[in-house]
């Protein structure tokens, strides 16, 4: 696992965004999986300006969510399919969105059907994800054991805690989600891992040097071929001798 260590937020996200502007020049109908929230929202905004100046073409990009939440309705200003279609709006069209039916009768079928489309897409080429505080990637949450699959997760407190300042009152916020597994994310040739400001330095320690447990989802990225984790100055505060 290689930790890159940036000045700024900005110069990290410059990073993401060139790498996934080299992964679409190298490979035009890559199949990304990304990730909502806000570390990733300058690294969008930078693709979105790349491709308006003509400097990148995403027309055969096919984009895979990592996550959407459980009974929010689509077209909610903050369900992830939504979201994903707003940050992307300038790089990709919605229909090369696809993000999993957090409304879907039968939730289970759901996440069989999420799962084999990114297998019949040929599998992921550049998984971009950002980090929760407790080091929780996609939706997959500190827990006993590794779930593999596109799952139905219950968010935990600090996850709903965090998310819900996006709310207008925090009881509107959803319990649940969908999420990518953690075998759908080791299956992808490459990773990006964003991580930017000082409440993410615990969780940037445990990932990269901590043990490898599912007590803290993305320490197993520690065994991922090629994975990159991008991170400014404050995140990464707490690396040094960190176990
Ligand atoms: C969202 C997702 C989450 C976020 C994480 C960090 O699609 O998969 O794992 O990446 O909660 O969120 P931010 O970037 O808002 O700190």
């Amino acid at each position: 696992m290689q930790v890159e260590v940036f000045p700024s937020y900005e110069d990290l996200s410059e990073a993401a965004a060139t790498t996934v502007l080299d992964q679409v020049a190298r490979k035009p109908d890559s199949v990304l999986g990304l990730a909502v929230g806000t570390t990733p929202l300058l690294t969008y905004k930078k693709l979105g300006e790349a491709v308006t100046a003509g400097r990148a073409d995403f027309s055969r990009v096919r984009v895979f969510s990592l996550d959407e939440y459980v009974a929010l309705p689509p077209e909610h200003p903050w369900s992830f399919q939504r979201s994903l279609r707003r940050v992307l709006s300038l790089v990709v069209t919605p229909e090369q969105i696809r993000v999993p039916n957090g409304m879907a009768a039968d939730l289970a079928i759901e996440c069989a059907r999420y799962n084999a489309a990114i297998n019949e897409a040929g599998g992921i080429d550049l998984m971009l994800l950002g980090l929760g505080v407790n080091a929780h990637i996609g939706f997959n949450e500190p827990g006993p054991c590794f779930v593999p699959d596109t799952h139905v997760v219950e968010l935990s407190e600090g996850t709903r805690q965090t998310y819900s300042r996006l709310f207008g009152r925090p009881e509107d916020m959803p319990c649940w989600a969908i999420s990518m597994g953690i075998r759908d994310i080791m299956l992808a040739e490459r990773i990006l891992l964003l991580a930017s400001g000082p409440r993410k330095a615990g969780a940037v320690a445990k990932t990269a040097r901590g043990d490898i447990t599912p007590y803290a989802p993305a320490s197993i990225l520690q065994v991922h071929r090629n994975v990159r984790v991008l991170t400014d100055h404050a995140a990464s505060a707490r690396l040094e001798g960190a176990r």
